[in-house]
């Protein structure tokens, strides 16, 4: 299937972009989402990189906590989710006595844990608004703009830990409420708080089963590999596949990325071309039953509306529109 057919593929609902550092990740999501939101798809386009820049592809403002309107750009809708903010939303609301405003999804129900500081929490709580637009979704289709390698591969080991960390607590709270409630009927209450508070805690693991079904179906998400024609690259998608292959999260298609032109009577510009072209021809062989889709390097940043629209068309169609159209 050409990235074309994946983009058009009326079932996809979540489409990712992954990869090493500075390989293009956010320009290629942002492009690609931008191409589906002007081809009749609702679309987000998401970050959930903690060092954002996709506001700066869009030149726009992303960062507010809340999907934006892309200017000028009728269904696109995006957002970078902020780890800290999430997490600061999540103590507030934590301290709130009224758990019925909590809606379902959320791990604020968890009333008794406001002071959580546990490692990786804040991308765990990052990871809870991304759970929610999963499961609301109410867009046609979600792209990720994910973090360099290292940071994603946390982020989707996470339903995972989420999930034991909350199975835990709730066997916790289940032999507590048992000790509680005894005491508390003992002296004539009823503990209806406690069995909300758990309630709250089975709809956020059923949340996160639910994502997990989600993200593993081929039929609706694909994780795409953006990675330059260099040597640490090849070594690093190495490892992202495994561990995509390990979290079930479907693969199928690679962009090579800043593709060297070629350049008549320039010495530099051919030796770099030799060079990728060495590993251009490593990647077919290793990834030949993905499909790879090469976009070459630009003149300029790929940055703003007019840019963004060339390499979706690319990415989409397979050619590059010439400039100014
Ligand atoms: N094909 C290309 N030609 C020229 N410039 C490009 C190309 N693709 C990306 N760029 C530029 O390279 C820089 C890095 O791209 P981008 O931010 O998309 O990478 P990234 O993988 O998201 O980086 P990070 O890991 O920092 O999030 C940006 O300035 C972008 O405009
Ligand atoms: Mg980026």
């Amino acid at each position: 299937m050409t990235l074309a057919e994946l983009f058009e593929k009326d079932t996809l609902r979540f489409l990712l972009f992954g990869g090493k550092g500075g390989v293009g990740k956010t320009s290629n999501a942002a492009a690609a989402s931008l191409w589906a939101a002007e081809h009749g798809r609702e679309t987000l386009v998401l970050s959930t990189d903690p060092a954002h820049s996709l506001g700066d592809s869009f030149a726009q403002n992303l960062s507010g906590g809340e999907a934006v309107q892309i200017k000028g750009v009728k269904n696109l809708y995006g957002l970078e989710i902020d780890p800290r903010k999430a997490y600061a939303e999540y103590q507030q609301m934590a301290q709130q006595p009224d758990m019925e405003e909590m809606g379902g999804m959320d791990m604020m129900g968890l009333g008794d844990l406001s002071d959580i500081t546990a490692p990786g929490a804040d991308e765990a709580l990052a990871f809870s608004k991304v759970l929610e637009y999963i499961q609301e979704c109410e867009y046609d289709l979600v792209v990720f703009d994910t973090a360099p390698t290292g940071h994603t591969l946390r982020l989707l080991g996470l339903p995972e830990m989420l999930d034991s960390f909350f199975g835990k607590l709730i066997k916790f709270r289940l032999r507590m409420g048992n000790i509680f409630g005894r005491i508390k009927a003992a002296f004539g209450r009823g503990d209806s708080e406690q069995d909300n508070s758990l309630e709250q805690m089975e709809k956020l693991k059923e949340t996160i089963s639910a994502a997990r079904i989600e993200l593993s179906d081929p039929e609706r998400t694909r994780f795409v590999i953006v990675m330059i024609p260099e040597a640490m690259a090849v070594a690093e998608t190495e490892r992202l596949l495994q561990a995509l292959y390990e979290f079930q999260i479907p693969s199928s298609h690679i962009i090579t990325n800043m593709v060297f032109p070629e350049v008549l009577d320039c010495k530099f510009c051919k030796a770099r071309k030799d060079m990728q072209e060495k590993y251009l021809a490593q990647i077919r062989d290793i990834y030949d039953d993905f499909t790879i889709t090469e976009v070459p390097l630009f003149t300029h940043e790929v940055r703003g509306l007019p840019t963004l629209r060339r390499l979706g068309k690319l990415l989409a169609t397979g050619t590059l529109p010439p400039l100014g159209e």
